[in-house]
């Protein structure tokens, strides 16, 4: 990866914790000015402080719900008017291991809002700066589950899939500029991310030790693709060739069996009574 520039700014998504914040510290630390954005007030705001002090670089905090359209509107005009924005992670998320007839609708919504629309316009916003400066880049953080679309994990893959099909045909559209788009495919991940409301059906003792990875080696490897062509970059040998398969469109029955998750008795009660409330 070229060597970082002072004036470069970085702005970051979910920035407060698992990834987010894994990104935010190494890109401090590399010298980038940093957006860091996150609907947790107090938390992002401390990010932001304990960046500008520990590496004396300019570091802001911005407090967005990116569920709230006017919220991502005004990340988005933030962006479009910082000449100096060189990288811009996606990474704000959420996971719901719920059938969907059983989650909530506006969860569901929530998730597109959150993966998809959000992603879609801040990219849109920052594309325009960095192909006129012909430099840049954007990481959208997909998932390996892109191409698991299995019972119980629909939002979730449908949204990720979206995220790594639109990476793919974007990188083509700018395959005559510098600017490069990634989108990162991560396995499974050691942050709070398993530990919300939505995935308390997801038990992760049940995934082998060998299939996790922690924060600093999925950002270090996005990182270090960022300078490369490759969009669909999958951290982990392991992950990478299991992802290989995945992608294997013979394989597809095979690896849905292997993820699917039975519906959750608990939810199941749930809505049978939320449907003879409902008549
Ligand atoms: N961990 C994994 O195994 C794994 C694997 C593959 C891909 N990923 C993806 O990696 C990305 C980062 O996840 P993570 O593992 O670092 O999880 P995390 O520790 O839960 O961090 C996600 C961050 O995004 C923020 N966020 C969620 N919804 C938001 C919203 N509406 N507006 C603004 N910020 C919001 C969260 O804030 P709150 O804490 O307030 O919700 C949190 O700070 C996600 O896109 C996730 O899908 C994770």
């Amino acid at each position: 990866m070229e060597a970082f520039r002072e004036n470069r700014t970085a702005a970051v998504t979910g920035a407060a914790g698992g990834l987010g914040a894994c990104f935010s510290r190494k890109l401090a630390k590399r010298g980038y000015a940093l957006l860091v954005i996150d609907r947790r007030e107090p938390q992002v705001q401390q990010l932001g402080d304990e960046l500008a002090t520990k590496y004396g670089i300019r570091a802001e905090a911005l407090t967005a719900d990116l569920t709230d359209d006017d919220a991502v509107k005004s990340v988005a005009h933030r962006l479009a008017t910082t000449p100096s924005l060189e990288l811009l992670v996606n990474n704000a998320g959420f996971g719901l291991a719920k059938y969907v007839i059983d989650a909530d609708v506006e969860q569901h919504l929530d998730m597109i809002r959150v993966h998809v629309m959000a992603t879609v316009r801040l990219t849109c916003a920052a594309l325009p700066g960095m192909i006129e400066r012909n430099r840049g880049s954007v990481v959208n953080v997909s998932s390996l589950a892109a191409w698991t679309p299995c019972a119980g994990g629909v939002p979730y893959a449908s949204t990720k899939a979206y995220v790594a099909v639109f990476s793919q045909g974007l990188q083509d559209e700018l395959r005559d500029t510098n600017v490069r788009i990634q989108a990162l495919c991560p396995g499974f991940v050691y942050t709070d991310f398993h530990g919300a409301d939505g995935m308390k059906s997801f038990d992760p003792e049940k995934v082998p030790k060998q299939l996790w990875m922690s924060p600093d080696d999925v950002v270090e490897c996005s990182l270090k693709n960022l300078s490369r062509r490759r969009v669909i970059v999958i951290p982990g040998w392991r992950n990478s060739i299991l992802g290989r398969f995945m992608q294997m469109p013979v394989l597809q029955p095979i690896v849905r069996a292997i993820a699917r998750r039975e519906r959750s008795h608990d939810t199941e009660a749930g809505a049978n009574e939320r449907g003879k409330t409902d008549g």
